[in-house]
């Protein structure tokens, strides 16, 4: 598989979550405050929470139902409850496409 369009860069606002889904895969895609483009696995690793709809701190982002703050670099939890990574996928920039591959995550 290779990397498809999921959105442009455009119309991602700053520290504003945007929800995606490719080939069934959802993922929240965030425009940090330095600019940053990155795109992690959707769904908090401690509930079936939809991680798009929390808040985006630095580079973290936050669940809104029980605090866990997801490393938007790593896709590590940095405090409990939740305790298991989330994916992180490579993110390519062409143009004002954000392309993303679903089944290929970034090696961190
Ligand atoms: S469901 Fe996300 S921290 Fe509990």
């Amino acid at each position: 598989m290779s990397a498809q369009r999921a959105c442009s860069a455009s119309e991602l606002e700053m520290d504003t979550p945007l929800r995606v889904e490719l080939d069934g895969v959802a993922i929240a895609i965030v425009r940090d405050s330095n600019d940053e483009i990155h795109a992690i696995g959707d769904r908090c690793t401690h509930g079936d929470i939809s991680l798009s709809e929390g808040f985006v701190e630095g580079e973290t982002l936050e669940c809104w139902a029980h605090g866990s703050r997801f490393s938007l670099i790593t896709g590590q939890p940095l405090n409990l409850p939740a305790y298991e990574p989330v994916p992180v996928y490579v993110v390519q920039i062409d143009g004002d496409d954000v392309l993303i591959d679903p089944t290929v995550l970034k090696e961190v």
